[in-house]
Protein backbone atom coordinates (compact mmCIF):
# COMPACT_ATOMS: atom_id res chain seq x y z
CA UNK A 1 0.00 0.00 0.00
CA UNK A 2 1.46 3.82 -0.59
CA UNK A 3 1.32 6.41 1.53
CA UNK A 4 2.05 9.92 1.74
CA UNK A 5 3.70 10.21 5.15
CA UNK A 6 5.03 7.13 5.51
CA UNK A 7 7.74 4.83 4.36
CA UNK A 8 7.84 0.90 5.10
CA UNK A 9 11.15 -1.14 4.73
CA UNK A 10 11.40 -4.78 5.72
CA UNK A 11 14.70 -6.54 6.91
CA UNK A 12 14.27 -9.86 7.41
CA UNK A 13 11.22 -9.80 9.77
CA UNK A 14 11.52 -7.01 10.83
CA UNK A 15 9.34 -4.10 9.63
CA UNK A 16 10.82 -0.26 9.81
CA UNK A 17 8.17 2.37 9.77
CA UNK A 18 9.24 6.10 9.13
CA UNK A 19 6.91 8.59 9.71
CA UNK A 20 7.92 10.97 6.60
CA UNK A 21 6.58 14.78 7.40
CA UNK A 22 9.85 16.16 8.06
CA UNK A 23 9.05 19.86 6.68
CA UNK A 24 6.33 19.66 9.70
CA UNK A 25 8.68 17.46 11.87
CA UNK A 26 6.88 14.79 11.15
CA UNK A 27 3.64 16.50 13.38
CA UNK A 28 0.73 13.96 13.36
CA UNK A 29 -2.21 15.74 11.14
CA UNK A 30 -5.48 13.68 10.35
CA UNK A 31 -3.87 12.54 7.28
CA UNK A 32 -0.84 10.78 9.30
CA UNK A 33 -2.80 9.46 11.78
CA UNK A 34 -5.02 7.90 9.66
CA UNK A 35 -2.24 6.42 7.82
CA UNK A 36 -0.57 4.89 10.79
CA UNK A 37 -3.95 3.20 11.72
CA UNK A 38 -3.89 1.93 8.53
CA UNK A 39 -0.03 0.80 8.32
CA UNK A 40 -0.24 -0.41 11.21
CA UNK A 41 -2.98 -2.91 10.98
CA UNK A 42 -1.68 -4.12 7.56
CA UNK A 43 1.33 -4.32 9.39
CA UNK A 44 -0.56 -6.82 12.21
CA UNK A 45 -1.69 -8.81 9.46
CA UNK A 46 1.61 -9.36 7.59
CA UNK A 47 2.96 -12.79 8.43
CA UNK A 48 6.09 -11.97 7.80
CA UNK A 49 6.44 -8.99 10.22
CA UNK A 50 7.21 -10.11 13.85
CA UNK A 51 8.11 -7.28 15.10
CA UNK A 52 8.23 -3.10 14.32
CA UNK A 53 10.34 -0.14 14.55
CA UNK A 54 8.64 3.15 14.49
CA UNK A 55 11.25 6.17 13.78
CA UNK A 56 10.90 9.86 12.40
CA UNK A 57 12.60 11.35 9.12
CA UNK A 58 15.34 13.65 9.20
CA UNK A 59 17.74 15.27 11.99
CA UNK A 60 15.43 16.94 14.27
CA UNK A 61 12.47 14.93 14.95
CA UNK A 62 10.54 11.51 16.06
CA UNK A 63 7.07 13.42 16.19
CA UNK A 64 6.78 17.23 17.20
CA UNK A 65 3.19 16.55 18.43
CA UNK A 66 -0.34 16.66 17.11
CA UNK A 67 -0.13 18.94 14.13
CA UNK A 68 -1.04 22.85 15.80
CA UNK A 69 -2.20 24.39 12.18
CA UNK A 70 -4.56 21.96 11.93
CA UNK A 71 -5.98 22.22 15.70
CA UNK A 72 -6.28 25.78 15.53
CA UNK A 73 -9.65 26.47 14.02
CA UNK A 74 -11.10 23.55 15.65
CA UNK A 75 -14.24 24.07 17.60
CA UNK A 76 -15.24 21.61 20.81
CA UNK A 77 -16.23 18.95 18.41
CA UNK A 78 -13.79 18.63 16.06
CA UNK A 79 -10.85 18.84 19.05
CA UNK A 80 -13.03 15.53 20.98
CA UNK A 81 -13.44 13.97 17.42
CA UNK A 82 -9.21 14.88 17.02
CA UNK A 83 -8.65 13.67 20.44
CA UNK A 84 -10.73 10.42 19.67
CA UNK A 85 -9.49 10.04 16.52
CA UNK A 86 -5.44 10.21 17.73
CA UNK A 87 -6.44 7.77 21.15
CA UNK A 88 -8.20 5.05 18.23
CA UNK A 89 -4.56 4.95 16.64
CA UNK A 90 -2.34 4.75 19.39
CA UNK A 91 -5.07 2.16 21.38
CA UNK A 92 -4.12 0.20 17.87
CA UNK A 93 -1.13 0.25 18.27
CA UNK A 94 -1.00 -0.98 21.69
CA UNK A 95 -3.05 -3.50 21.16
CA UNK A 96 -1.65 -5.27 17.97
CA UNK A 97 -0.09 -8.75 19.13
CA UNK A 98 3.53 -7.52 17.15
CA UNK A 99 5.56 -5.53 19.14
CA UNK A 100 6.69 -2.18 18.37
CA UNK A 101 9.73 -0.72 19.81
CA UNK A 102 9.73 3.24 19.33
CA UNK A 103 13.31 4.94 18.32
CA UNK A 104 12.76 8.07 18.88
CA UNK A 105 15.80 10.21 16.84
CA UNK A 106 14.50 13.80 17.81
CA UNK A 107 12.23 15.90 19.38
CA UNK A 108 9.06 13.74 21.02
CA UNK A 109 6.37 16.63 22.03
CA UNK A 110 2.69 16.11 22.89
CA UNK A 111 0.95 13.27 19.76
CA UNK A 112 4.65 12.76 19.31
CA UNK A 113 5.83 11.24 22.82
CA UNK A 114 1.97 10.04 23.19
CA UNK A 115 2.69 7.64 20.23
CA UNK A 116 5.89 6.47 21.18
CA UNK A 117 4.23 5.77 24.61
CA UNK A 118 2.15 3.45 22.78
CA UNK A 119 4.93 1.35 21.43
CA UNK A 120 6.11 -1.72 23.72
CA UNK A 121 9.36 0.57 24.65
CA UNK A 122 11.16 3.28 23.68
CA UNK A 123 14.83 3.37 22.58
CA UNK A 124 16.10 7.30 22.30
CA UNK A 125 19.17 8.75 21.07
CA UNK A 126 21.64 11.07 23.40
CA UNK A 127 19.84 14.33 21.54
CA UNK A 128 16.16 13.61 21.84
CA UNK A 129 13.94 15.72 23.64
CA UNK A 130 11.01 14.97 25.14
CA UNK A 131 7.91 16.38 26.87
CA UNK A 132 4.34 17.31 27.01
CA UNK A 133 4.25 21.32 26.01
CA UNK A 134 -0.02 21.27 25.54
CA UNK A 135 -0.47 23.44 28.38
CA UNK A 136 1.92 26.03 26.76
CA UNK A 137 -0.66 25.83 23.81
CA UNK A 138 -3.98 26.09 26.38
CA UNK A 139 -4.86 22.26 25.82
CA UNK A 140 -3.61 19.23 27.34
CA UNK A 141 -2.67 16.04 26.31
CA UNK A 142 -5.16 14.06 24.34
CA UNK A 143 -3.86 10.61 22.30
CA UNK A 144 -3.58 9.09 25.83
CA UNK A 145 -0.94 10.91 27.29
CA UNK A 146 -2.30 11.21 30.53
CA UNK A 147 -3.40 7.92 31.33
CA UNK A 148 -0.30 5.99 29.71
CA UNK A 149 2.63 8.39 31.10
CA UNK A 150 0.64 8.00 34.69
CA UNK A 151 0.18 3.87 34.63
CA UNK A 152 4.27 4.13 33.30
CA UNK A 153 6.07 6.12 35.68
CA UNK A 154 3.92 7.17 38.31
CA UNK A 155 1.36 10.42 39.14
CA UNK A 156 4.33 12.33 40.30
CA UNK A 157 6.68 12.72 37.82
CA UNK A 158 3.93 12.49 35.10
CA UNK A 159 2.13 15.54 37.06
CA UNK A 160 5.58 17.21 36.66
CA UNK A 161 6.16 16.79 33.21
CA UNK A 162 2.14 17.29 32.21
CA UNK A 163 1.48 20.73 34.47
CA UNK A 164 5.01 22.49 33.20
CA UNK A 165 5.10 21.37 29.67
CA UNK A 166 8.83 21.44 29.86
CA UNK A 167 11.11 19.30 27.59
CA UNK A 168 13.68 16.69 29.24
CA UNK A 169 16.27 15.02 27.44
CA UNK A 170 16.95 11.52 26.86
CA UNK A 171 18.88 10.24 30.06
CA UNK A 172 16.42 12.03 32.15
CA UNK A 173 13.76 10.20 30.36
CA UNK A 174 15.93 6.99 30.80
CA UNK A 175 16.23 8.15 34.93
CA UNK A 176 12.57 8.28 35.09
CA UNK A 177 11.65 5.16 33.08
CA UNK A 178 9.75 6.50 30.06
CA UNK A 179 13.05 5.48 27.99
CA UNK A 180 15.03 1.99 28.09
CA UNK A 181 17.89 2.60 26.96
CA UNK A 182 19.58 5.82 25.76
CA UNK A 183 21.82 5.73 22.34
CA UNK A 184 24.68 8.18 20.24
CA UNK A 185 22.32 9.59 17.18
CA UNK A 186 24.32 6.93 14.73
CA UNK A 187 23.73 4.03 16.76
CA UNK A 188 19.68 4.36 17.65
CA UNK A 189 18.61 2.82 14.56
CA UNK A 190 21.15 -0.41 14.66
CA UNK A 191 20.25 -1.40 18.09
CA UNK A 192 16.96 -0.76 17.52
CA UNK A 193 16.43 -3.28 14.78
CA UNK A 194 19.14 -5.61 16.18
CA UNK A 195 16.38 -5.52 19.41
CA UNK A 196 13.46 -5.99 17.13
CA UNK A 197 15.47 -8.76 15.21
CA UNK A 198 16.00 -10.99 18.66
CA UNK A 199 12.43 -10.69 19.21
CA UNK A 200 11.67 -11.77 15.94
CA UNK A 201 13.54 -14.95 16.49
CA UNK A 202 11.55 -16.14 19.16
CA UNK A 203 8.04 -17.58 19.49
CA UNK A 204 5.92 -15.00 17.91
CA UNK A 205 2.94 -16.48 19.42
CA UNK A 206 4.46 -16.53 23.13
CA UNK A 207 5.53 -12.88 22.19
CA UNK A 208 1.88 -11.81 21.38
CA UNK A 209 0.21 -13.33 24.30
CA UNK A 210 2.61 -12.04 26.67
CA UNK A 211 1.78 -8.41 25.32
CA UNK A 212 -1.98 -9.43 25.61
CA UNK A 213 -1.54 -10.27 29.37
CA UNK A 214 0.97 -7.34 30.04
CA UNK A 215 -1.26 -4.55 28.22
CA UNK A 216 -5.02 -6.10 29.18
CA UNK A 217 -3.52 -7.51 32.87
CA UNK A 218 -2.75 -3.58 33.42
CA UNK A 219 -6.21 -2.84 33.04
CA UNK A 220 -7.45 -5.87 36.05
CA UNK A 221 -7.07 -6.57 39.08
CA UNK A 222 -4.32 -8.00 39.94
CA UNK A 223 -5.91 -11.82 40.57
CA UNK A 224 -7.88 -11.11 37.25
CA UNK A 225 -5.20 -10.59 35.53
CA UNK A 226 -3.15 -13.73 37.06
CA UNK A 227 -6.35 -15.32 35.89
CA UNK A 228 -6.14 -14.16 32.17
CA UNK A 229 -2.37 -15.36 32.15
CA UNK A 230 -3.25 -18.82 32.86
CA UNK A 231 -5.51 -18.79 30.70
CA UNK A 232 -3.17 -17.16 27.49
CA UNK A 233 -0.37 -19.55 28.86
CA UNK A 234 -2.49 -22.69 28.91
CA UNK A 235 -3.64 -21.85 25.39
CA UNK A 236 -0.04 -22.06 24.28
CA UNK A 237 0.07 -25.73 25.14
CA UNK A 238 -2.39 -26.46 22.43
CA UNK A 239 0.04 -24.59 19.91
CA UNK A 240 2.70 -26.85 17.48
CA UNK A 241 5.57 -23.67 18.39
CA UNK A 242 5.18 -24.52 22.41
CA UNK A 243 5.90 -28.51 21.31
CA UNK A 244 8.37 -27.32 18.64
CA UNK A 245 10.31 -25.29 21.39
CA UNK A 246 10.25 -27.12 24.16
CA UNK A 247 11.29 -30.73 22.09
CA UNK A 248 13.78 -28.12 20.10
CA UNK A 249 15.55 -27.37 24.07
CA UNK A 250 15.49 -31.41 24.87
CA UNK A 251 17.29 -31.99 21.60
CA UNK A 252 19.76 -29.33 22.24
CA UNK A 253 19.17 -27.31 18.61
CA UNK A 254 17.73 -24.31 17.62
CA UNK A 255 13.65 -24.27 17.13
CA UNK A 256 11.80 -23.69 13.90
CA UNK A 257 8.84 -21.17 15.60
CA UNK A 258 5.78 -21.24 12.56
CA UNK A 259 3.53 -18.93 14.50
CA UNK A 260 1.01 -21.96 15.06
N1 LIG B 1 2.38 21.09 14.36
C1 LIG B 1 2.49 21.68 13.16
N2 LIG B 1 3.66 22.12 12.65
C2 LIG B 1 4.75 21.95 13.41
C3 LIG B 1 4.69 21.33 14.68
C4 LIG B 1 3.44 20.88 15.15
N3 LIG B 1 3.29 20.25 16.31
N4 LIG B 1 5.95 21.32 15.20
C5 LIG B 1 6.74 21.89 14.28
N5 LIG B 1 6.03 22.27 13.20
C6 LIG B 1 6.50 22.94 11.99
C7 LIG B 1 6.81 24.40 12.23
O1 LIG B 1 5.64 25.17 12.19
C8 LIG B 1 7.77 24.68 11.12
O2 LIG B 1 7.04 24.85 9.93
P1 LIG B 1 7.31 26.14 8.97
O3 LIG B 1 8.74 25.97 8.53
O4 LIG B 1 6.31 25.96 7.88
O5 LIG B 1 7.13 27.33 9.83
C9 LIG B 1 8.55 23.39 10.99
O6 LIG B 1 7.75 22.39 11.59
C10 LIG B 1 9.89 23.41 11.71
O7 LIG B 1 9.64 23.77 13.07
P2 LIG B 1 10.39 24.99 13.81
O8 LIG B 1 10.84 26.02 12.82
O9 LIG B 1 9.53 25.44 14.93
O10 LIG B 1 11.69 24.21 14.36
P3 LIG B 1 12.57 24.62 15.62
O11 LIG B 1 13.78 23.76 15.56
O12 LIG B 1 12.75 26.08 15.70
O13 LIG B 1 11.70 24.19 16.89
C11 LIG B 1 10.30 22.70 18.18
C12 LIG B 1 11.44 22.83 17.14
C13 LIG B 1 10.80 23.20 19.53
C14 LIG B 1 9.94 21.22 18.25
C15 LIG B 1 9.10 23.55 17.72
O14 LIG B 1 8.80 23.23 16.36
C16 LIG B 1 7.86 23.33 18.52
O15 LIG B 1 7.76 23.83 19.62
N6 LIG B 1 6.86 22.60 17.96
C17 LIG B 1 5.59 22.38 18.61
C18 LIG B 1 5.71 21.35 19.72
C19 LIG B 1 4.37 21.19 20.43
O16 LIG B 1 3.86 22.10 21.03
N7 LIG B 1 3.81 19.95 20.37
C20 LIG B 1 2.55 19.64 20.98
C21 LIG B 1 1.42 19.82 20.00
S1 LIG B 1 -0.17 19.70 20.75
C22 LIG B 1 -0.48 18.04 20.88
O17 LIG B 1 0.35 17.20 20.56
C23 LIG B 1 -1.82 17.71 21.44
C24 LIG B 1 -2.06 16.29 21.76
O18 LIG B 1 -1.68 15.78 22.79
C25 LIG B 1 -2.85 15.47 20.88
Amino acid sequence: MEFNNLLIEKEGSVARLTINRPQALNALNSEVLGELACAFAGLEKDAEVKAVVLTGAGEKAFVAGADIKEMVEMNSFEGHAFGLNGQKTMLGIEKMKTPVIAAVNGFALGGGLELALACDFIYASEKAKLGFPEVTLGIMPGFGGTQNLARLIGPGRAKELIFSGKMIRAEKACQWGIVNEVFPGEELLPKAMETAAAIAATGQLGVGYAKDALVNGLNMTKEDGFRYEASLFGVLFATEDQKEGMRAFAEKRKAEFKGR
